[in-house]
This record gives structure tokens, sequence and C-alpha cells, in this order.
């Protein structure tokens, strides 16, 4: 688990009617990267291309995340999940990310796409996204109940049909 440091608890706006595009190969490793994406993250396209995704990972989003990203998209489903990441000079800001995989004609996966949209598009304040993220920490982490049951991680986030959208 990668862990970027230093952060700043300093929040930067999604851009206004923007969308944050990055692509990347089956293992993770970023192919693309659109240009409200780089602005964002504090990167010039050639420091993205070629690097892991874990490069804009904020240390407060926890692993169990990203385990079932990776466990939906490998299986051919959508994911669909709020996430803070982290610039380059250590701030950080909000998404809701839609991560899946990309086909070849005959179904194979080449690799995997993401499309980012703000939180504030789907109704969702910065204080509200704070508040869903501490409560998945809070509640999910454990990756699984007291009672022994597993816990259907990020489907825990408030999602847009949950809010109608
Ligand atoms: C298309 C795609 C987009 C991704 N976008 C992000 C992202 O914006 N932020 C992030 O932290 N991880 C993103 N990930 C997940 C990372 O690959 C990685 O699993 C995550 O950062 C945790 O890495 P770590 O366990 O090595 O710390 C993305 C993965 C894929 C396939």
């Amino acid at each position: 688990m990668r862990n970027n440091q230093p952060v700043t608890n300093r929040e930067q706006l999604f851009p206004e009617g923007e969308f944050l595009i990055s692509k990347t190969d089956l293992t993770g490793t970023i192919t693309y990267a659109n240009r409200a994406f780089c602005r964002i993250a504090g990167y010039s396209e050639g420091e993205l291309i070629g690097q892991p995704h874990n490069i804009v990972r904020h240390p407060d989003m926890p692993e169990a995340a990203f385990a079932e990203l990776w466990h939906d998209v490998q299986n051919g489903q959508e994911w669909h999940g709020l996430v803070k990441n982290r610039c380059k000079n250590g701030d950080h800001y909000w998404v809701k990310a839609t991560i899946m995989a990309e086909l070849d004609a005959q179904g194979s996966i080449l690799g995997y796409i993401s499309v980012r949209r703000s939180p504030a598009s789907a109704g969702m304040s910065s204080e509200e996204c704070a508040t869903a993220l501490a409560e998945l920490v809070a509640n999910v982490v454990p990756a699984s109940r007291p009672d022994g049951e597993a816990v259907d991680l990020v489907s825990e986030i408030p999602s847009e049909t949950d809010q109608g959208l």
C-alpha cells in the first residue's frame, strides 16, 4: 500500500463542467491522462504516463476501496465510488469515479479507463464527501462485521442511485 506524503488538508476544487479521465494498462500503469486531470493533480502528462495509478493515492483512502475496485473491473463490472485523491503538492480533491474495463472486439480486457466527475454535480458538498469517507473508514476497514459476515465495501458510500441521480 502506497503512502504518499505529505498531505496539507487543503482542498482543490474540481474544475466545473470538466471530466478527469485516465486510462491504464492491465497492471494499473497510467497510459493516458487528460489535461483536466493533469492540471488538478499538479503533474505534467509526462510525469503521469508510465507511473502506477497509486501515484495520486491519498493516504486517507482505505485499502478496501481499491480491493473492491480491482475485483469489479477485472470481472467486467463497472465500479463507482467516491475517491479522495492527492495532488502532487499534498493538497486533495474529491471525485465521483466510474472505472471500467476497455475491451477489444473479442471481449478481452485491453486495459482500464476512469472517468471522474465532480461530487458537486452529484449533489455532494465537500463536507458530505468527508463524512462519507469517515463513515466508510469507520465501518468498513475491518473488512468483516463482528459476526464475521463480509462487508460490501464501497457500495456503503452514497451512490448516484441513492441520490436519485
Ligand atoms: C483506470 C484506473 C483508475 C484509477 N484511478 C485511481 C485514482 O484516481 N486514485 C487512486 O488512488 N487510485 C486509483 N486507481 C487504483 C490504483 O491502481 C491503486 O489500486 C490504488 O491507488 C491503491 O494503490 P496501493 O494499494 O498500491 O496503495 C485506479 C485504477 C484504475 C485501473
